[in-house]
């Protein structure tokens, strides 16, 4: 949601939905942060030298300190600018092969910000014990398996490499700059707080004559020759009083062998990442990561978003590679293309250590491998929270969401969630009901239970300050509010609740007390919720933190969290740490710990532990419903699998075959929601007029109908960390043709392919098939077949269609009775298609457990293989197998099974649920028969058409084999006899 400044209703005033209005002059472009200005002049000197430009950081060959074991080394780094001045760099393998490179200044006068990584790792990763780092005249290097890192001392610059071929390259091009803390120079320090030491005193007065020197200067050649906003900042109406002065960060990271890059979400704009530098870039900015809460967004932009995960994916086709950047402080990305085979990207960033991963591949599944080592993998979602969810700002009373859940049950469309946008809060007190209009929120969350369905209410982080609240006034006695600038008192600011106060989660004192609040049971030591359910879950927004009359909608940067620490060195990690809390708060509101769904506006490397995001408040525009696909993309690689954008589009009135195909997008993203501004009409699926309305009906039912692929794509996920959306490169690394290819994309390992329309008027589209396989459409079971060197096909794309696309070899488990809610499916049966690719074979998996506690962690679930394979040339025999069987304490993806008997409490709950229907595409002729192994044959039908093993497109064959009456948790075999 958004700021509803006097200016904010007047934009909204003018907001006509396709019209550019945001509000950029709210927010820095580069050239407005002092540090961003300095880093970029930094690499524009560095481009007048060109071959001249040397960087003055260097390794002290000297110091280099190797641990025992050999696996660990430290060194000295000094800059000849300021010979007095010390850093610390030291360099570390992982047993996974990711390198940890880190430097700090030693001894500063002051601390940099050195607990990013802290918040973001999972637990220290554990250091290779068989790397031995060797020292010798230039370098200090080693070699591990096929990858080696180079250390050269003079410039200092770091390499990766693979194969004897640079992947990763830093300080290359001589932009890394840790700029030293420094005292302000004697003239203007009279009122300063800062107190320097005499001798620094001294030493600045030197600097300061040695800058007024007209010959050529190595400081201001290298720096620049002012001290361009080093001490105070203005941004609008608001100073910086940066009392630490300037500590920025900058560094030059190539990648001398990949031409495409990705990630660094969160941005408007194509996955594969456009430039930013060098010649004719498409954009003129960095790409910017400061969470912000940014009114009526571009549709295409590098301007920062709500969250910021600062990992990058480097590819090409023989190799990928990533780094992982932990930074919480604001940082700019320029990125350039020297070739179309390589890539340069310069970070500058405002506080803060370097303390860099590089994650060495060599394939994108490697790279999430890499990355869920180090920051986690997604949480695996309670199930329900994969359906549709209905949100507004706002359902207006008890009575509203009461009239609104009838609505969707008279129309038989499916629906799990009913969101309560601030309003239900009396004066946006979260937690506190608004009496006149929801006098039975307890009533009203059980009517809504009572059919298996939930609700999410909006809890922000900012507390309205006034005593009646006990949110806030628990919060200021235990004194974990953020402070202002002199460390001294609570920060206010101006949100949602006029004069508000934010948490500072910084402060474990503050952990325990937040979980206690979200208690349906009273409690003799503080408040709690009584008045919910553990029916109601949570939707945090507004954490960048959003603060209507601070800079740039948030947070002064001097403001003081706990430890002392400026808000500027832990902005972009402060979101996350809101929806963690607020998580575990809901996670153990009982005893027993029951599965948490918290959506987060702003999140960081991490956050994808702890739940769900949306990306903000997007517009009813074509643009915005398509590169929000692409930014959902963005998200997965770097973690946020749970990702959706709002079905509709926040802002605006969608009309109905914009809407239809809104839902068309919605229904493929992991996260399902639709919402809408408070000044927008009315857009329940119920209102739309036929055919519209038995569209979108068809399309809600066809995502329930896929559940089991999605809650099958979440198990892996939270496993190994690959993603649920997969674009093209993630699944063929090797086809440049799929590189830039981000409005099409796989769901899982399920072998969906599909390419949502986000075009007016389309009816029809091309879409890329990457291999020579058998590509079936979804619904009519048109065989279509690609080529080894890819190929484009010509498909019918009406407002009714989707183009949804099996691909051979998949086994896809599907169940296909309407339901209103996603738990009363637990009973319901399986259908299988069954895609046979060109050899005659395909596979299939599908996890299921109850879907709300943690008992599949000891063991209590359902998780089978199914295969289709041929025997000989007269027969395919499908079978089910247990996947997770025969191997009790053995680990499968990571995740040990210890525990696991086939026939655990879940699987007995669901012990009936049977197969009712198989349709096996692309046999190659009619079967002579159709059994269970060991059965009798069974009722089949089958339609002659393309067979999968030929050349032909067309009609595929089908064969439905109707109710084998198998069951689901069982291990059986049909033979299709030919
Ligand atoms: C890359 O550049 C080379 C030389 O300029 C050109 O021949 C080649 O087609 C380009 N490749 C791509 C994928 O654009
Ligand atoms: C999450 O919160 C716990 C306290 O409950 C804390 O120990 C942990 O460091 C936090 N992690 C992140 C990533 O915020």
């Amino acid at each position: 949601m958004q700021p509803w400044t006097l200016l904010g209703v007047l934009s909204l005033l003018i907001a006509v939905p396709d019209a550019l209005a945001v509000k950029s002059h709210d927010f820095k472009t580069c050239s407005q942060a002092g540090f961003c200005r300095r880093g970029r002049a930094l690499s524009a000197r560095a481009a007048d030298a060109k071959s001249a430009w040397k960087s003055p950081y260097s390794l002290d060959a000297s110091s280099i300190a190797i641990t025992p074991n050999k696996a660990v080394f430290t060194a000295g780094v000094k800059s000849t600018l300021y010979p007095d001045i010390k850093f610390g760099l030291e360099l570390r393998v992982h047993e996974d092969g990711v390198v940890r490179v880190r430097m700090d200044e030693v001894d500063g006068l002051r601390k940099r910000y050195d607990e990013a990584a802290a918040w973001a790792l999972i637990a220290e990763p554990r250091i290779s014990q068989d790397i031995a780092w060797t020292a010798g005249k230039k370098d200090i290097r080693a070699k591990y398996g096929n990858n080696e890192v180079v250390v050269a001392f003079e410039p200092l610059k770091i390499t990766l490499l693979r194969g004897g071929k640079e992947q990763v390259v830093l300080n290359g091009q001589g932009l890394l700059h840790m700029e030293h803390f420094r005292a302000k120079a004697v003239a203007e320090t009279k009122t300063e707080e800062a107190d320097p030491a005499p001798e620094q005193g001294a030493e600045d007065a030197e600097e300061q004559v040695v800058m007024e020197v007209k010959e050529p200067n190595p400081r201001a050649w290298f720096e620049g020759d002012s001290e361009d906003d080093w001490w105070e900042e203005r941004f609008s109406t608001w100073t910086d009083t940066k009392p630490k002065g300037p500590e920025s960060l900058s560094i030059d990271i190539s990648f001398p062998s990949h031409g495409t890059i990705y990630g660094i979400p969160q941005h408007a704009t194509r996955l594969a990442l456009p430039t930013t530098a060098g010649d004719a870039p498409t954009f003129t900015d960095p790409y910017r990561l400061y969470n912000a809460d940014v009114f009526e967004y571009l549709a295409s932009s590098p301007m920062s978003l709500y969250g910021s995960i600062p990992v990058l994916h480097a590819h090409s086709a023989d190799s990928t590679v990533g780094i992982f950047h932990a930074m919480g402080s604001e940082t700019w990305i320029d990125v350039a293309h020297a070739s179309n085979k390589s890539t340069q990207t310069h970070w500058i960033s405002e506080s803060g250590i370097l303390d860099l991963f590089l994650m060495p591949g060599p394939t994108p599944a490697d790279i999430f491998a890499q990355y869920a080592g180090l920051t986690g993998t997604p949480v695996l979602p309670p199930h329900w929270s994969l359906g549709y969810h209905q949100c507004r700002w706002n359902y207006i009373s008890s009575d509203d969401v009461r009239t609104v859940q009838k609505r969707f049950d008279e129309e038989d469309m499916p629906v799990d969630v009913f969101w309560l946008d601030i309003e239900y809060a009396e004066d946006h007190k979260y937690f506190m009901w608004d009496q006149k209009n929801f006098p039975d929120p307890v009533d009203m969350t059980n009517d809504v239970a009572a059919l298996g369905r939930k609700m999410v209410v909006i809890v922000d982080p900012h507390l309205k300050r006034t005593d009646n609240y006990p949110a806030f006034k628990e919060a200021s006695d235990r004194k974990v509010l953020v402070k202002p600038p002199s460390g001294e008192g609570e920060y206010e600011g101006w949100c949602w609740s006029g004069s508000s106060s934010w948490i500072d989660f910084f402060d474990p004192n503050s952990w325990d007390w937040w979980m206690s609040l979200f208690k349906t049971t009273a409690s003799k030591t503080g408040w709690t919720w009584t008045s919910s359910t553990t029916d109601i879950h949570i939707w945090n927004d507004m954490n960048e933190p959003s603060v209507f009359n601070g800079p740039e909608i948030s947070m002064p940067r001097d403001n003081i969290h706990y430890g002392g620490w400026e808000h500027r060195d832990v902005h972009n990690i402060n979101g996350m740490l809101f929806s963690n809390l607020t998580s575990k708060a809901v996670q153990h509101r009982t005893d027993q710990p029951t599965r948490p769904f918290v959506l987060t506006r702003s999140f960081f490397a991490g956050s994808q532990r702890f739940g769900a995001m949306w990306t903000g408040d997007n517009l009813g525009t074509w643009e915005h419903m398509a590169v929000g696909i692409q930014m959902v993309l963005a998200n997965g690689i770097a973690g946020m699998s749970f990702a959706g954008s709002d079905v509709g589009g926040f802002f605006g009135n969608p009309e109905p075959e914009m809407l239809v195909r809104w839902y068309q997008v919605g229904i493929f993203n992991p996260f399902l929601r639709a919402h809408a501004h408070i000044d927008t009409k009315r857009r329940e699926p119920f209102l739309l007029e036929q055919p519209y309305k038995g569209m979108v009906k068809d399309i809600l039912r066809l995502r329930y109908t896929m559940l089991p692929v999605w809650y099958t794509a979440f198990r892996e996920t939270s496993v190994t960390g690959v993603p649920v959306l997969r674009p093209h490169y993630v699944m063929f690394p090797k086809d440049p043709k799929g590189f830039d290819l981000d409005d099409q994309y796989f769901i899982g390992a399920s072998g969906l392919l599909v390419k949502p329309i986000t075009t007016k008027g389309a009816t029809e589209t091309t879409v890329y098939l990457p291999e020579d396989e058998v590509y079936y459409d979804y619904f009519t079971h048109h065989a279509h077949r690609g080529a080894a060197k890819g190929k484009e096909i010509s498909v019918q794309a009406a407002l009714h269609q989707i183009p949804l696309f099996v691909r051979g070899g998949s086994i896809v488990p599907t169940r296909e009775r309407p339901r209103r809610s996603s738990p009363l499916m637990k009973q319901d049966p399986f259908t299988l298609r069954v895609a046979l690719n060109t050899k005659g074979s395909a596979k299939g998996e599908v996890y299921l457990d109850d879907g709300v506690s943690y008992k599949h962690e000891e063991g209590q679930f359902v998780w089978r293989a199914f295969t289709a394979e041929a025997v000989g040339k007269k027969s395919v025999r499908l079978s089910s197998t247990d996947l997770a069987a025969g191997r009790p304490g053995e680990a499968v993806d990571g995740v040990a099974l210890t525990g696991y008997k086939a026939a655990n409490g879940f699987a007995e709950s669901v012990r009936d649920v049977r197969v009712e229907k198989v349709v096996v595409l692309g046999l190659s002729g009619k079967p002579a028969s159709v059994k269970v192994e060991g059965g009798g044959e069974l009722v089949w039908e089958y339609t002659a058409g393309v067979a999968a093993g030929g050349k032909g497109e067309g009609a595929a064959s089908v064969l439905t084999i109707k109710d084998p009456k198998v069951r689901i948790v069982e291990g059986w075999a049909i033979v299709i006899q030919l």
